[in-house]
């Protein structure tokens, strides 16, 4: 598993964190005031709170239950109880390489040389679940994998697939720059609704 999209740009604005994951591995998704994205594990190092629950503060996150602020390596660098601490450097989120293209927030799990997906100059349309697991719903396209499935339609779509549980993903949609987005979100609902009846 290289890239995963796990959301899109206009979904994460600069000073936002959000609740993400790439199938058993849950994920803190933000977005620093300087535009840079980072995809963290959803767990403070402290007691375990989700850091998705937390708040952007500058180029750090913080932890809503203590307020531990890691940087954005991931290191703990101020605890507010003792403002005067200097933390150790085992104190540290899991940290996963994550990059902003073509208005979506890619994540890769582990280290990889694989090349972001092309998008072919598509621009994003809009995110919706579906009850389908993600290599279920390749495998209805014919599709050899799951990152990105191009779909014959009238808008040139192209989904971006992101693993969730056992029978759900999350599908990121693009289409051609010209492409009515209304008109796309519209197909992509009775797309999910056609996907959803297909027996497992
Ligand atoms: S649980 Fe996060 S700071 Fe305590």
């Amino acid at each position: 598993m290289d890239w995963i999209a796990v959301g899109l740009k206009e979904d994460v604005p600069p000073g936002f964190v959000i609740p993400s994951r790439i199938a058993d591995t849950e994920l803190a998704v933000w977005c620093s005031p300087s535009g840079t994205y980072h995809a963290w594990s959803d767990r403070c190092p402290h007691r375990g709170m989700r850091l998705s629950h937390g708040f952007v503060r500058g180029e750090t996150l913080a932890c809503i239950y203590h307020g531990w602020q890691y940087n954005e390596a991931g290191s703990c660098h101020y605890i507010p109880a003792h403002p005067k601490l200097t933390p150790p450097d085992t104190i540290c989120v899991p940290t996963y390489r994550c990059i902003e293209a073509g208005g979506v927030i890619w994540v890769s799990l582990t280290e990889t040389d694989t090349p972001l997906p092309a998008l072919g100059g598509r621009r994003t349309v809009r995110s919706l679940p579906v009850s389908m697991s993600a290599p279920d719903l390749a495998a209805h396209f014919g599709a050899a994998g799951f990152t990105t499935i191009a779909v014959v339609s009238d808008h040139d779509v192209l989904l971006a697939v992101q693993p969730c549980t056992d029978g759900e993903c999350m599908i990121h949609a693009l289409a051609a720059p010209d492409a009515d987005r209304s008109a796309v979100s519209h197909w992509l609902e009775d797309l999910r609704a056609t996907l959803e009846r297909v027996p497992a």
